[in-house]
């Protein structure tokens, strides 16, 4: 995280202008400031990405809430988000970071959310969402591609003009990443890459990063 996002991670006005202050604190006392600073800067990306989008404002809310959410769980320890979202695969239990999404889930349940839209962003944002879920969509684009991260500038240029193509783009990425690194990957995300690109398509393209 960059000492500029750090900055940043004192300002949650994106957040407090929609009356989530106590979201804020709940989740601020869960990660570190330069996690914080990366939260900040997703939720103005992706509330940006909404505006260009032409998102109805109930959506927008949504994607702001979902973004202040995401990566509530990314900083608990192992032990905590096997206890929130017990894992189902081998690989979950091999590497419980991969449980952070649904964890941050089952947070945001337990916080009191129950918008189904914005639970759904928050699980989704690490294995993907369904091609049609526009406010999943704009989160997942945002997460991976958020000025702090110094990658993937071409994906946050695209989503203000085509989002299911930056989404599409975004989706392709993470898999070359995780190939390229020899890591397993989730089946969650196979499904949404095959979801994507169709059962029989070439391997994802070779021009960008993932992360989650
Ligand atoms: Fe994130
Ligand atoms: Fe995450």
């Amino acid at each position: 995280m960059s000492d500029e996002g750090t900055t940043v991670a004192t300002d949650a006005r994106v957040f407090t202008a929609q009356g989530l202050g106590r979201l804020v604190e709940l989740v601020r006392a869960r990660v570190t400031p330069a996690r914080f600073a990366h939260i900040v800067r997703v939720a103005e990306l992706a509330a940006a990405i909404a505006e260009a989008n032409g998102f109805t404002p109930q959506e927008r809310a949504a994607v702001v809430e979902a973004a202040l959410l995401h990566d509530a769980a990314r900083d608990l320890s192992d032990a905590e988000l096997v206890r929130l979202a017990p894992p189902r695969l081998a690989l979950e239990r091999a590497h419980p970071l991969a449980l952070h999404g649904r964890a941050a889930r089952e947070l945001a349940r337990r916080w009191g959310v129950t918008d189904e839209v914005v639970l759904g962003a928050i699980e989704g944002h690490v294995f993907g969402v369904a091609p049609h879920d526009r406010v999943g969509m704009a989160l997942y684009v945002a997460d991976v591609s958020e000025p702090g991260r110094g990658v993937n500038a071409h994906i946050r240029e695209l989503a203000m003009t085509d989002l299911p193509s930056a989404y599409r783009h975004a989706v392709c990425s993470k898999v070359e990443y995780l190939e390229r690194c020899g890591k397993e990957i989730h089946p969650d995300t196979l499904a949404t890459y095959r979801a994507i690109v169709g059962p029989a398509a070439p391997p994802a393209r070779p021009d960008a990063q993932g992360a989650s």
